[in-house]
């Protein structure tokens, strides 16, 4: 299975375009170690021809030209043969709405992140120009799923939902009740290799069935957004905490890395980092912190081969 990162960070970017806090202006200003970071996305492929996107973020036109794999090989053509949708945010669905030249997409999502989308949604109309613009695959809870191509041919990649602790999407706050189907992970395993990918860009709460599925992994991706749990407010005192945002924090004695120290050795790599995680700086005691747990930070660009 090949593995490109289009994104690493969260909803917002690094540099954010409303934000001056040492991070972001350190790093506009050249006077921080760190790398600028598009919102999170990651292509996956079986055979480097036929590609699925893990979420599809609000930057996704510059992920695609930054990605030759990505570019078409004729006029009117796309090597993404489906999108994955973790949930209902909005760095994660965004980029469904960029994709509106008239292309025939494919999208997995559960139920409750297809209503999430597309309900009461004028600004959906963009991708019903035609009949079958969009064809919903529904990803059902713990039930194994081919990843097959816009023709419906098996690609060799399976995956696997399960409900990850999480929240509703902002906009659909107060609107409906949570669902177990808002917020997934994904296993997706190639039946070739038997390599297998684990992506959890949004956790919060580590329970048993998310430590398993990382024992299990070839290549793990999880939920790196804040480092501690009030980050937020050293920025604006009236922030939420990691966890109103259902975000587990990495650092801390609850935190992802004290909760995961037990994986063996292999590659694993957060993703949707913060602007504000002081970890982004790779001269800082958390980033250290981070390479002696035998981890790393995804950075957009990175490609991998499990
Ligand atoms: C999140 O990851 O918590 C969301 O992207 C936050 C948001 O929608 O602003
Ligand atoms: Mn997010
Ligand atoms: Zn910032």
């Amino acid at each position: 299975m090949q593995v490109r990162v289009l994104g690493s960070a969260a909803g917002g970017g690094f540099p954010q375009w409303n934000c001056g806090c040492p991070n972001c202006a350190g790093l506009r200003a050249g006077t921080v170690r760190a790398r600028a970071r598009t919102q999170e996305s990651v292509a996956i492929s079986a055979d480097g021809a036929r590609w699925f996107l893990l979420n599809a973020s609000p930057e996704i036109r510059a992920q695609v030209e930054a990605f030759p794999g990505l570019h078409p090989k004729r006029p009117r053509h796309s090597p993404i043969e489906g999108i994955l949708l973790t949930n209902g945010d909005l760095d994660h669905c965004l980029g469904l709405l960029s994709l509106r030249e008239s292309h025939p997409l494919v999208v997995y999502a559960t139920r409750a992140v297809e209503e999430g989308f597309t309900r009461e949604d004028v600004l959906y109309r963009t991708l019903q120009r035609f009949d079958g613009q969009v064809t919903w695959r529904h990803a059902m809870l713990d039930t194994p799923f081919d990843l097959m191509t816009h023709a419906g041919e098996r690609t060799g990649l399976i995956a696997r939902a399960w409900a990850v602790a999480g929240k509703l999407p902002v906009h659909l706050e107060g609107l409906r009740s949570p669902s177990p189907e808002d917020n997934i992970g994904l296993e997706i395993r190639d039946e070739a290799t038997g390599a297998t990918l684990v992506y959890l860009a949004s956790v919060g709460q580590v329970r048993d069935r998310e430590v398993e599925a990382a024992l299990r992994a070839s290549c793990l991706f999880f939920d790196g957004t804040f480092w501690s749990s009030d980050e937020l407010r050293s920025i604006d005192p009236n922030a939420p905490r990691a966890e109103q945002m259902a975000h587990l924090p990495m650092g801390g004695s609850e935190g992802s890395l004290a909760r995961l120290r037990e994986l063996p050795p292999g590659r694993r790599f957060f993703i949707h980092i913060n602007n504000s995680n002081p970890v982004l700086r790779e001269d800082s005691p958390e980033y250290a912190g981070v390479r002696e747990a035998g981890w790393d930070l995804a950075w957009d660009g990175m490609e991998l081969t499990l």
